[in-house]
């Protein structure tokens, strides 16, 4: 049973905010401590738990560095990440659907000519993705960047591998004139989020498994439209169903084509049999403010 005092001391916290302080951080901190007591007091929460409690968050500030990102995960693993993301894209209006930015984005991947290689000679199954970047108006958009990035065939990224020689399976390339974008690589496979830290245990002790499924990350951005971080999800996945970080939508999942045409794979400069795949991005027009906010996300992964 809830006493007074347990009350009184949600109230004199909230109480302390200054009138001065900016109004929305206030609102945010105002609801946060509500919302918190609100949790320890339904959960009735024990001195050893709360010391858990402390001692994951630590862990999972420790085992973030310049390469690995726990607290993302930490959100992601939630759904976080993913309640952010519906939040901030609400309305249909013909965009490409948005998805999580993951731990795995790193600043500054080699720049790459329309249709090049982005796998340079990594092993795997060589694949070809294709399309056009254009406003919801209808406009071709060209010069939009678009950035990828992507596990290797064993599921690991390169920021999860030593010596790899630097940035690999990542890549930037600007479409063309009529907004179209062409890149060579290698089929993406389904993969663990990591394991080896607070969150495979919290995973493990939630009785979930850690996989997500096959994909290729996308940043698509153009002058004048709100930036698009997106996956394109490969069809047949087995863990479509169960991404461990909620994170795949109907529109996002593609079919990824095999052909053992030795005709076809050679005019895209592959080796067959190759995978293809053809998907549009469509981005919506922005204020300064909204494009500048999905730059700073990207801004909080390591780089
Ligand atoms: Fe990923």
């Amino acid at each position: 049973m809830q006493d007074d005092a347990e009350t009184r001391l949600t109230e004199a916290v909230i109480a302390r905010l200054s009138d001065k302080t900016d109004p929305r951080f206030r609102r945010i901190m105002h609801s946060l401590i509500r919302h918190l007591h609100g949790f320890v007091r339904e959960v009735e929460l024990t001195e050893e738990e709360w010391f858990e409690a402390i001692k994951f968050l630590t862990a999972t500030g420790q085992k973030c560095d310049a390469k690995r990102q726990e607290f993302i995960l930490l959100s992601d693993v939630l759904g976080v990440s993913m309640l952010v993301d519906a939040i901030n894209h609400r309305g249909a209006d013909g965009s490409t659907e948005t998805t999580v930015l993951g731990p795995f984005f790193v600043h500054g991947a080699p720049e790459i000519e329309n249709g090049g290689d982005m796998a340079a000679g990594w092993k795997g199954e060589p694949t070809y993705v294709s399309g056009q970047v254009r406003s919801t108006e209808g406009r071709p958009l060209a010069g939009a960047l678009l950035d990828l990035w992507q596990s290797n065939s064993e599921g690991w990224y390169d920021v999860q591998l030593a010596d790899t020689g630097g940035k690999r399976l990542r890549a930037r390339l600007r479409t063309d004139a009529d907004g179209c974008y062409r890149v060579r690589t290698i089929l993406p496979t389904a993969y663990p989020v990591p394991t080896d830290g607070p969150m495979g245990q919290v995973l493990h002790r939630m009785g979930r498994h850690p996989m997500r499924p096959a994909h290729l990350h996308f940043m698509v951005s153009a002058p004048g439209h709100e930036t698009v971080v997106t996956h394109l999800f490969v069809r047949g996945d087995p863990y479509l169903q169960s991404d461990a970080v909620f994170g795949v939508k109907d529109s996002l999942v593609v079919d990824f084509r095999r052909s053992e045409s030795e005709d076809e794979a050679q005019k895209l400069g592959l080796k067959a049999p190759f995978y293809s795949a053809a998907y549009d991005f469509v981005l919506r027009p922005a204020t300064g403010a909204k494009q500048r906010s999905a730059r700073s996300a990207a801004d909080t992964a390591p780089g």
